[in-house]
């Protein structure tokens, strides 16, 4: 618990939680997240479809849309940040403050984690509350358990922008495909040629008919999980939605470790199944 330091509006010191929504509407909803909207004074919502909000219009009185900072053409960062002076513009005036957003507010999300270090850095009380995120419907809808061959997760535009090692034993998931490569962050799509880039990158780790898997969790209760498989040479030329992931499955076998094998060996530890199957997950 953070000492607050904070001044006091109204005899009322403000503070911050940011909850998520989980990505179905109503099914995911969980029980601490509620109770944190329902005792908000003022609820901002940052949801994937205007059906999402007016749900949640029906749990609070006061809630506040923070879609309409979204502007083509203007930086995303900049509506971002908006969304942080915003809600802590609240918390200053003494309010109990409540930022919801759809899947988990802590993953692939800037806007929560920076509301609650500012909040935090000025002395008020801040939480995050997780909910459920687009990788945990991943998980289920396509069957993967992360802990059996290893799951790497990246931006698919800090993946081209940066050095990083795919691992193409284990799933790689991409967040983001639908705008890879958008390095003005002013736009909400790009298209075949800055994805052709991404297909460029990822064929020196897969070949280019490796499957690959666009998957879209259901939104609404009425939906089925949306998955498709093509091969990595067609990711340019499919049509892409803002809000779908997409997942690399593994395409080469998991290689031994030899030394440490032998290491663990000395130790004392012998094994009768292979290793493949040495970390038992439940
Ligand atoms: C800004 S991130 C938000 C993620 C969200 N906070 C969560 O917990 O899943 C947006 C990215 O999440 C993924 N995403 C969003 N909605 C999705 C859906 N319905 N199905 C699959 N992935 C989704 C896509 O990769 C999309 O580009």
């Amino acid at each position: 618990m953070e000492t607050s330091t904070a001044p006091s509006q109204n005899g009322r010191r403000g503070r911050l939680a940011c909850v998520g929504l989980g990505m179905t509407l109503g099914s995911h909803l969980a029980p601490l997240a509620r109770s944190h909207i329902e005792q908000a004074d003022v609820v901002f919502a940052a949801l994937s479809d205007g059906i999402v909000e007016m749900w949640l219009q029906r749990m609070h009185p006061d809630v506040r849309s923070l879609q309409p900072y979204y502007r083509e053409g203007k930086s995303r960062m900049r509506t971002y940040r908006q969304w942080v002076e915003v809600m802590m513009a609240e918390v200053r005036a003494g309010k109990t403050v409540c930022g919801v957003f759809y899947g988990h507010p802590g993953v692939f999300a800037w806007s929560p984690h920076e509301a609650i270090r500012v909040a935090r850095a000025e002395g008020y009380e801040a939480h995050m509350e997780p909910g459920i995120s687009a990788e945990d419907c991943l998980y289920a809808d396509l069957g993967i358990d992360p802990g059996r061959f290893g799951c790497q997760h990246f931006e698919a535009s800090q993946l081209l922008l940066y050095e990083r090692r795919i691992d193409p034993a284990g799933y790689l998931v991409l967040w983001q495909v639908g705008l890879v490569g958008d390095l003005s962050l002013k736009r909400f799509a790009t298209g075949a040629t800055h994805r052709q880039v991404l297909v460029d990158l990822l064929s020196r780790d897969y070949p280019l008919e490796h499957e690959l898997i666009v998957y879209r969790c259901a939104t609404l209760p009425i939906q089925r999980p949306q998955i498709r498989r093509l091969a990595l040479r067609d990711l340019p030329h499919v049509p892409l939605a803002a809000e779908e992931t997409v997942v690399l499955p593994p395409a080469i076998p998991l290689q031994p470790n030899l030394a440490m094998r032998e290491r663990l060996q000395a130790l004392g530890e012998h094994r009768e199944q292979p290793l493949e199957d040495a970390v038992p997950t439940r």
